[in-house]
């Protein structure tokens, strides 16, 4: 999606996409990903998700990367807590305790920016992505990640073709833009029923989400 886009999101409000409470999956499923470590977590286009306070609870140093500026302010300002502002380009980096988001473009990283991280938490980035920039999106994460870094990739699927996000991304997919690069365990997957909130709104029958764990050989 053009920038414009997101930028107009955050704007008018409509972030119908966030949560504003820990993910059930990252809940579930972080621990047998990040074993007991304290690991680097790098979270891609992560919005203001309450996900990367729970990451920070658990010790973990963080590098989120948002074009949202309103997104970055109302991350620390809705949990109360100031961050140290620090202008430049191509980031603004937002940064409390070792909490940091990188306000800019995520095509603007560098491998020098991440070459600490080990883990990357990947909720509602791809899936946010049009089909014709997600290869570009994987080969630029691809690129920028140290080897042997673990994500735990979220995504959604389901059978009507919605041009906005979140798009449907199926596990064969998932497969097609990761195999070259890494492994790829599949954790499950889980259907939403028709009377489900996203279900509903989307006039879907049922979608499924499905959990990875990717390993970058
Ligand atoms: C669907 S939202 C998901 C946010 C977050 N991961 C969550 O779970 O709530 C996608 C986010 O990616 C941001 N975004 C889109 N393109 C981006 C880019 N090229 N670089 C950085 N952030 C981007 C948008 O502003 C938006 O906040």
């Amino acid at each position: 999606m053009e920038h414009e886009f997101w930028h107009e999101r955050w704007s008018k409000k409509e972030i119908g996409f966030h949560e504003g409470s820990v993910n059930k999956f990252l809940y579930d499923h972080w621990p047998e990903l990040s074993g007991d470590s304290t690991a680097d977590v790098f979270v891609p286009l992560c919005g203001k998700a309450h996900d990367m306070w729970w990451l920070h609870d658990r010790g973990h140093a963080i590098i989120g990367v948002e074009l949202s500026e309103i997104a970055c302010k109302d991350f620390f300002a809705e949990a109360g807590e100031k961050a140290l502002v620090h202008p430049g380009e191509p980031f603004t980096r937002f940064r409390h305790e070792n909490l940091q988001l990188w306000c800019g473009d995520f095509f603007q990283l560098a491998p020098a920016d991440l070459e600490h991280i080990r883990l990357v938490y990947d909720r509602a980035a791809l899936i946010a992505l049009p089909p014709s920039m997600r290869q570009k999106y994987v080969n630029h994460l691809t690129a920028i990640i140290p080897e042997g870094t673990r994500i735990l990739l979220i995504t959604l699927d389901y059978s009507t073709n919605i041009k906005a996000p979140p798009f449907n991304v199926s596990d064969d997919e998932v497969r097609n833009l990761y195999s070259a690069d890494y492994d790829i365990e599949h954790i499950l997957t889980n259907t939403l029923p028709g009377d489900h909130p996203f279900t509903k709104r989307k006039g879907l029958r049922s979608a499924t989400e499905s959990v990875f764990q990717l390993t970058k050989r």
